[in-house]
């Protein structure tokens, strides 16, 4: 394989300034990150500990391998919503560690509002179920929660995706073999009870957890009947009565430890690679760090989404030995297409360097062949304005084309893997394989951007339909717009898997990549190409 030759000069005053900017942004991320995380002086956060609780993400980190990073996801979910009163949205998701083998985590803060769903919390468990299921990892769930904030029920109760969905995947993970331990450290009500009840083993900290369908007022109200919450539903109750749960435990630190302890006897979920598996064909070499340091990546993010990168600069430091084999260099020169190792592990690359034309289309869609039945995992990286629009493009097919890249990216096979380096713009997103077209993980960059379109581009759109000139609504839509597509919007809604420091970005497509080996291969199949 070649190996990039960086052409970056360092000294040179774009290059310093980007790298100012960026930096600006990455702490202004880090500061909401912050505030996010450390909130130990908050009342909530005191009566949690005067009760003798540990903090959800210190329970976490008992839980895994000490020393082991976790993988967190979406930290910063629900930011700039609800008054910013669910920091993370009241639940932290990942993966990390647990004597040596890979686990998903879904663990409640109850120092959010009593530890409450609000559609955000929901998206989040269920986004990270979905992780469990697409790469077969056992999942732990630490119980802290009262389940639905009442008074957003209409947003996360009834639809398919809602609160319910959480116990459907249960069941559907159990049936696919997958291992589901739960914790209850604290509140566990109504559908919320379904967590425990629904897990192969379950584990209740004394004088701490609860389960009931109703809990005291309910059933004061319901059949008169007073009964204090340990007598309805404590630990003593389920681990002696109702046989709900299984493992009595004197304290979080005690049932961290048995937790550990079930998957020190559990027989290893991922054996090595199983038959038919992407790990058991893909071969590891040694691994090699790339020639130039992460830290240029500050200096050539693109932050203005107007000035064209070296999108070859962003791949040198990415890859092993900054190596990489281009497949069609000389065609299609919009999007960039080629062979590479991460970690040791051969991946195809995807990424934009414009436009995307009738013949990147063409390209990247045979680059997806190929991968597909070589069997090596797609990393895409996006930083794509939308498809070429003009008579003359229309007139030589650019929808059929188009259309063969999405059918391609759709119906891939191989582990997918995306981050938005820079923009995300129109049915790019979707041909750039979006969060719509089941990327094994989606990433943000923190200066990407997400939209149907830009601003100024919808502003003009929208005054050229409606005729009007208004220059007040005008701005007002170029504000909505550009507000509404920036890499914090998105990771608060979920539309991704969180935001992460360019610098990072080889760190977690290596550790995410190795999660997705052990998922079983299907035979590549595609349907109808409009030719
Ligand atoms: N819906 C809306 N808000 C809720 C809530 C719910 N289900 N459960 C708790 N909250 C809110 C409280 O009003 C309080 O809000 P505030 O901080 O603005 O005052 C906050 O969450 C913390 O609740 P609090 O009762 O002070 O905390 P706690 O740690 O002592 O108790 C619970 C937590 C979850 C045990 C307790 O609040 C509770 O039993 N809630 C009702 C649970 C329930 O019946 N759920 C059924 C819905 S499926």
């Amino acid at each position: 394989m070649e190996i990039i030759v960086s052409k970056i000069d360092r000294t040179s005053s774009e290059f310093v300034e980007r790298k100012k900017v960026y930096e600006e942004l990455i702490l202004k991320w880090r500061s909401h990150l912050k505030r996010t995380t450390d909130r130990g002086n908050e009342p909530a956060m005191i009566k949690h500990i005067e009760r003798g609780k540990l903090p959800v993400r210190r329970r976490i980190t008992l839980l895994t391998d000490p020393g082991t990073p976790f993988l967190e996801l979406s930290s910063l979910a629900a930011i700039g919503q609800y008054n910013n009163s669910f920091p993370s949205a009241g639940i932290i998701t990942g993966i990390g560690i647990i004597h040596g083998k890979p686990v998903v985590i879904v663990a409640n803060d109850a120092t959010v509002k009593g530890g409450t769903y609000v559609k955000e919390t929901v998206k989040k468990h269920i986004r990270a179920q979905e992780i469990a299921m697409q790469n077969h990892l056992p999942c732990i769930y630490l119980v802290d929660s009262g389940g639905i904030f009442l008074p957003e029920q209409a947003e996360l109760f009834p639809d398919r995706n809602h609160f319910g969905r959480i116990f459907f995947n249960q069941a559907q993970m159990s049936a696919a073999g997958i291992p589901q331990i739960s914790i209850v450290m604290g509140s566990c009500t109504a559908g919320g009870a379904y967590v425990p009840a629904m897990s192969d083993q379950t584990i209740m900290v004394q004088n701490q957890g609860t389960i009931f369908i109703g809990g005291p007022p309910l059933v004061k109200a319901a059949t008169g009947e007073d009964v204090t919450a340990e007598e309805l539903g404590g630990a003593d109750v389920h681990t002696s009565i109702s046989g709900v749960a299984d493992h009595l435990a004197a304290d979080d630190a005690d049932a961290l430890r048995i937790c550990r302890s079930i998957f020190e006897t559990m027989p290893p979920v991922i054996p090595s690679y199983p038959e038919g598996s992407i790990g058991q064909v893909l071969e590891q070499s040694e691994p090699e760090d790339p020639l130039y340091s992460s830290d240029d990546l500050y200096g050539i993010a693109p932050i203005d989404l107007k000035k064209p990168i070296e999108v070859y600069e962003i791949i040198a430091r990415l890859t092993d030995g900054s190596k990489f084999q281009e497949f069609k260099e000389n065609y299609g020169t919009t999007i960039i297409t080629g062979f590479a190792k991460l970690n040791g592990y051969p991946i195809g690359i995807i990424a934009n360097n414009g436009f995307l034309t009738s013949e990147a289309s063409l390209k990247a869609a045979h680059f997806i062949e190929l991968c597909n039945f070589r069997k090596i995992p797609l990393v895409f990286l996006q930083n794509i304005t939308g498809f070429v629009v003009g008579k003359k493009y229309e007139h030589e097919g650019i929808a059929r084309n188009g259309a063969k890249l999405i059918h391609s990216v759709a119906t891939s096979t191989v582990p997918k893997f995306t981050v938005v380096i820079g923009g995300s713009y129109g049915a790019g997103n979707y041909a750039m394989s979006g969060r719509a077209y089941d990327p094994h993980f989606l990433f943000m960059w923190p200066n990407a951007r997400i939209g149907v379109m830009g601003g100024e581009q919808a502003s003009s759109v929208l005054s050229n339909i409606r005729q009007e000139k208004s220059s007040t609504n005008a701005s007002t839509l170029v504000e909505q717009f550009e507000e509404q597509s920036t890499a914090l919007y998105s990771t608060s809604r979920i539309w991704d898997d969180g935001i992460i420091d360019p610098t990072e970005t080889r760190k977690i497509l290596a550790l995410t990549l190795t999660l997705s080996l052990y998922k079983k291969w299907k035979s590549p199949q595609a349907g109808i190409y409009r030719m």
